[in-house]
């Protein structure tokens, strides 16, 4: 278990929308303007998952493509969000996965900031999204309401920084703790089998500090954690509450929404592990003969 006192934690902000309102490239755009240009080389790459560094504090930020992984940590109840950025179109205004965002955020119970994306076309009409959201409970703050609203662009980067910044503010309301020592708990939001490094897993610490060394039990698979790699390609040493980081080292590939937890005792992993997948056969084998 992890020890120690509660602490601020950054939170973990989720990016939501309807496809192509723009999700992608916001959490590009605030990547790229927060890297410094040395490290600025692994920027086309996908990575659903990074920290960076504001004048409003750390913020973690993840992406949620349409992908399966979110489905999944959904369908497994999996909490991990603080806080959502809805992300709407202005020259499109709101669309079935705007309607999926907010009955999700709702569900979670997390506060949900609007930024109005593409502001810059000569077609948006972003108090047209204003008057749409109005209707699900969503009121802009200047018609008394209490939704934060901001205008943006991720093309050109128009009002971003304000943006940020109003995340910021809503999450120091949150007051958002963690202990940040001991064993790591915290859950798995991307695995994949990579060819050259064998299973890797981004997991998202929830509580305590996971560090290299350490034996990982994540979903049904264990290992000792042989390298972190941060979101920017950097091998770490340890990773702390509400930070993502690259697990290198496991046995197999758990699933996106898997739990993952330090365990002192390297045998006691491995009879977890064991346990766990011999679960899974019967399971499968009970599935067949239905
Ligand atoms: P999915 O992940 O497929 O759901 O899409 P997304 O929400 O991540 O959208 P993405 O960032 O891929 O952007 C979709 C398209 O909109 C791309 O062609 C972007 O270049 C464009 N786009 C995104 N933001 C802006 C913006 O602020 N202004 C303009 N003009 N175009 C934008
Ligand atoms: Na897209
Ligand atoms: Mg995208």
């Amino acid at each position: 278990k992890p020890q120690g006192e509660a602490r601020g934690r950054p939170p973990v902000v989720t990016v939501m929308g309807h496809v192509d309102h723009g999700k992608t490239s916001l959490l590009d755009y605030i990547r790229r303007a927060k890297v410094a240009a040395g490290e600025a080389g692994g920027i086309t790459q996908h990575i659903g998952a990074y920290h960076v560094d504001t004048d409003s504090g750390t913020l973690v930020f993840l992406d949620t493509p349409g992908h399966e992984a979110f489905t999944a940590m959904r369908a497994r109840g999996a909490q991990v969000t603080d806080l959502v950025i809805l992300v709407v179109a202005a020259d499109d205004g709101i669309k079935p996965q705007t309607m999926e965002a907010i009955d999700h955020a709702k569900a979670a119970g997390v506060p949900i900031v609007v930024a109005v994306n593409k502001c810059d076309l000569p077609e948006a009409e972003p108090e047209k999204v204003k008057q749409e959201l109005s209707q699900h409970d969503l009121i802009p703050e200047d018609w008394g309401g209490e939704t934060v609203y901001v205008n943006v662009s991720a093309k050109n980067g128009d009002n971003i920084d304000n943006l940020l910044e109003m995340v910021g503010l809503q999450s120091e309301m949150l007051e958002l703790q963690a202990v940040a020592e001991g064993p790591a708990q915290g859950i798995v939001i991307e695995s994949k089998l990579d060819r050259g490094r064998g299973p890797v897993a981004t997991i998202l610490v929830r509580e305590g500090l996971l560090q290299q060394g350490d034996v990982l039990l994540a979903g049904p698979e264990y290992g000792r954690v042989r390298a972190l790699v941060n979101e920017y390609g950097e091998n770490v040493e340890s990773a702390g509450p509400s930070m993502p980081v690259e697990v290198l080292g496991l046995s197999g590939v758990p699933e996106a929404g898997d739990d993952a937890q330090v365990v002192t005792e390297e045998r006691k992993a491995r009879e977890i592990s064991e346990m766990r997948h011999q679960r899974a056969k019967e399971q499968q084998i009970a599935a067949n003969k239905r």
